[in-house]
Parts: structure tokens; sequence; C-alpha cells
């Protein structure tokens, strides 16, 4: 009886340690998440955070911004390798948002269409990146 007592006692301790050990394993994992942003769904919600949706349609994905002038980034994924000599689609894309005036995108409708350098750190930038070169 007494050894039936302590076996149940040592097996519920045993699965204390585990739920524990479970949590603390998670706990951190999703921390981090939430401080670095860098899956194409964390890209999409900055998309909208940032103001990019408020100047650039992504018709593919069913994104309409309101003003027709900015270049409409459905085909990024395919062209951006192309806009810039030497210059990977995925450092276009990053000087695109860091530097816009160094090089102006063929889709833009005139030269008063200017696009604006917007506040985004490193890893907004990543999944900034990550989701505008996604396959659609
Ligand atoms: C006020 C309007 C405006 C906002 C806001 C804006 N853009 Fe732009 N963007 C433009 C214009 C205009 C161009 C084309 C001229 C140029 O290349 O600088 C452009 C060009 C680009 C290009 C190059 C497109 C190509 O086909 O080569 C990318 C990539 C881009 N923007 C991403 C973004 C992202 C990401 C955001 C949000 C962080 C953003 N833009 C916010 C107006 C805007």
């Amino acid at each position: 009886m007494r050894r039936e007592l302590l076996d149940l006692v040592g097996s519920g301790l045993l699965v204390a340690g585990l739920t524990l050990a479970l949590v603390g394993a998670l706990v951190p994992a999703a921390a981090t998440e939430g401080a670095t942003p860098s899956s194409t769904a964390d890209g999409r919600t900055l998309f909208f955070a940032k103001g990019c949706s408020g100047c650039h349609s992504i018709s593919a994905l069913g994104i309409r911004a309101p003003v027709s002038g900015p270049p409409d980034l459905s085909k990024l994924p395919d062209e951006a390798a192309t806009r810039r000599p030497g210059l990977t689609s995925t450092d276009y894309v990053r000087e695109s948002i860091l530097a816009p005036a160094s090089f102006v995108a063929p889709g833009a409708s005139d030269a008063t269409n200017v696009m604006p350098v917007l506040a985004v750190n490193a890893s907004e930038l990543d999944a900034l990146v990550a989701f505008l070169l996604a396959p659609r």
C-alpha cells in the first residue's frame, strides 16, 4: 500500500517535471518568434501595418491599394532579380525599401510618384522581403 502510494507520487512528479520541461521549451520559442518576425505571414501583416498597402496593390493576392500610381507588386517574385544588374532579388527588394530613391521601378506612373523611406527594422525588413518574394 505504502509502496503504491510512493509510486503514485513518483509518477505525479514525473508528469509535473515533463510538463515544466515542455513549457520551458515552448515559451522561449514563442517569445523569440514575437521579437523577430521572419515568416511570410508576418510580412503580410507588416505590409499593412507599415502602410505599404496604402500605395501598393498585390492583385495576385487580392490586396488592392486605394491609389493606382505606385507599381502593383504581383510580379515582383519573377521580376526583382532582373531590375538591377548585379543585385539579387532579395538585395533589390531590400534596397527598394531602405533606399527607394536609388532606383525607380518601371511600374511607377510618373516622376512625382515617389516612395517614402519608412521606418523598418532589420527583422521587419526580412519578413517584408520574404513576403514580397514568396511565390504567388
Ligand atoms: C506613398 C506611397 C508608397 C508607400 C507607402 C510605399 N511605397 Fe513602395 N513604391 C512606391 C512607388 C511610387 C514606387 C515606384 C518608384 C520607385 O521605385 O521608387 C515604389 C516601389 C517599390 C518597390 C519596387 C517595385 C518594383 O516593381 O521594382 C518595392 C519592392 C516597394 N515599393 C515596396 C514597398 C514596401 C515594402 C512598402 C512598405 C514598407 C512600400 N513600398 C511603401 C510608393 C510607395
